[in-house]
Order: C-alpha cells, then structure tokens, then sequence
C-alpha cells in the first residue's frame, strides 16, 4: 500500500548522490517515484545518472542560497513541481572538546545541517501547496534527543532540526503539508568509520572499544542498516504516513545514550 502510493510522486533528496541519501532516492525510484537529487560530490552524481537514467541530479551546495535557488528552478523544469522533500543533507562537524573547536568550524556545521534545510524548505513550501500538499523529512539523528560530548556542533546543529520540524508542522498542517524528522542512530557504512576514528583520536579511547560501545548503546546490540532510514522515508511518505506530522522518529535500535 506504501509502496502503490508512492508511485509517480515527485520527490527531492539533498546529499541523494551517496550514503543515506542516495538509498532513500534508490528506495523512491525502486516504487514508480520520479526523483531528483542534489549533492556536491561530482563523481557520486555521475555514478548516480548511470545507474538511475530517467532521474535527474544536480550539482548543489545546500547551505549556499543561490546554488539552492537554480536547483529549485531546475527541479521545476524536470519534475514539473514536487510532492516531497527529503532534507538528508549534513556533515558530522568537528570532533573535540569544545575549547578546542574552531568557529568557522562551528558556524560550517550549522551553515550545513540546519540553515541548508531552511534554504530548501523556503523554496520547496510553494511547490507541495501548488501540489495540495505533500511530506517534508529532515534528518535529524539520535545527536538531536541525546547530548553528544566532543561533537557539540553536531548535536546542537540536530536538535535545531527538531524545533524546525515541529514549528513547520503547526505552521504547515492547514496546507496538508506533513513535516516529521527521522533520527537514525550509528548508521553502518564509511561515515560511522570515520565518526569513530575522530572519537579515537579526540578521546585517546581505542577504536575496537568504540565500535563495541557504538553497537552496545543500543538496545538492540547493532548498527542501523541505511535501508532501515530509506524504509522510514518512503512510509513517511506514502499513504501510511498521512496522519503522521510533527515527530521526531528515531530508527536506532533503541539507542540509550551517546557517548
Ligand atoms: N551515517 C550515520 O551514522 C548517521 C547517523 C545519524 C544521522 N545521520 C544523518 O544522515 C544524513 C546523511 O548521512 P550520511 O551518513 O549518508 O552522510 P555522508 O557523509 O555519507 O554524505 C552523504 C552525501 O552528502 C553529500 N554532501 C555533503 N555536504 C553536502 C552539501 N553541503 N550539500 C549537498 N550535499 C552534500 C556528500 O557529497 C555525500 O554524497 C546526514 O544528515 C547525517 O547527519 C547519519
């Protein structure tokens, strides 16, 4: 049922060319889905218009305004409007104790992780009202309902997410706009890799007993899979979500704390 009524929907993903992003856009495309990603990663756009031809993908910074304007107009010509935004876009930031962290370094984080979702938002609202509505999913992380010790930028730039996304919903809901935030915990893939080697560097713990904790913070003993986060989107999406605003969703196997 998800799946029929996520057919033919015109859906944007930001940072769609790799990682979490592009197993949403491939979840989208696999149910009848016409799908446009943005990302700033050229190979990864070109790998993704070999391997999706009929979708489309464009190169674009989300925390630069004009770059995210000539993608919205180009979204336009493609798809012809859009029924859902899938703001994944976001980078871990620094690692270290917050002395340490540098405010270009700071200010980075958030131009990325929370004013790139605003920029997309802005121009995206005109487009799910002309629709008659649609589903707005940023993506927060299990960094936007816990503390984060040496990742401060990260979780303060995620629990921005979250106020965002239950303000837009109030402020949404009358034009059948549904605005929810997904909180994926430690995704398994090259990003959690690196997160875990910074954590190691920063706090002297060694990586075998990081990745132990990683996995152990969770009730669940285990990783997300990204096909768990591209699952959510898609319900989320689709006629199973339709009465689902406003929440803070976390796909983390339970997780209890980060550290
Ligand atoms: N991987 C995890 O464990 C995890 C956990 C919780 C939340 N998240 C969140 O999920 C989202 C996706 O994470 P991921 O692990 O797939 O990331 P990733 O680091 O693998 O990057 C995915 C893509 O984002 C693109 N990108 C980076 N900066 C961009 C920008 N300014 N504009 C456009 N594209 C950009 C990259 O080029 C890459 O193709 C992020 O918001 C992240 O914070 C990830």
């Amino acid at each position: 049922m998800t799946e029929q009524s996520c057919r033919d929907l015109r859906v944007l993903v930001t940072a769609g060319a790799a990682g979490i992003g592009r197993e949403i856009a491939d979840a989208f495309a696999g149910v009848g889905a016409r799908v446009a990603v943005c990302d700033i990663d050229e190979a990864a756009l070109a790998r993704f218009r070999a391997e999706l031809p009929g979708h489309e993908a464009f190169e674009c910074d989300v925390s630069d305004e004009d770059d995210v304007d000539d993608l919205f107009d180009d979204v336009i010509d493609a798809l012809g409007g859009l029924d859902v935004l899938v703001n994944n876009a976001g980078i871990a930031g620094p690692t270290g104790p917050v002395e340490s962290l540098s405010p270009d370094d700071w200010r980075h984080t958030m131009e990325i992780n929370i004013d790139g979702q605003f920029l997309c938002v802005r121009r995206a609202v005109p487009l799910l009202r002309a629709s008659g509505g649609g589903s707005i999913i940023n993506m927060s992380s299990a960094a936007g309902r816990f503390g984060f010790p040496h990742r401060t930028p990260y979780a303060a730039s995620k629990w921005a997410v979250i106020g965002f996304t239950k303000s837009l919903a109030i402020e949404l809901g009358p034009d059948n706009i549904r605005v929810n935030a997904i909180l994926p915990g430690a995704v398994d893939g090259p990003r959690i890799r690196r997160v875990i080697q910074a954590k190691a560097a920063s706090t002297g713990v060694a990586v075998d007993e990081l990745e132990r904790i990683y996995t152990q913070q969770a009730s669940l003993g285990r990783m997300v899979d990204p096909q768990d986060i591209a699952r959510m989107a898609l319900f989320l999406a689709g006629s199973g979500g339709r009465n689902i605003s406003g929440q803070a969703l976390a796909v983390d196997g339970d997780t209890q704390a980060l550290i």
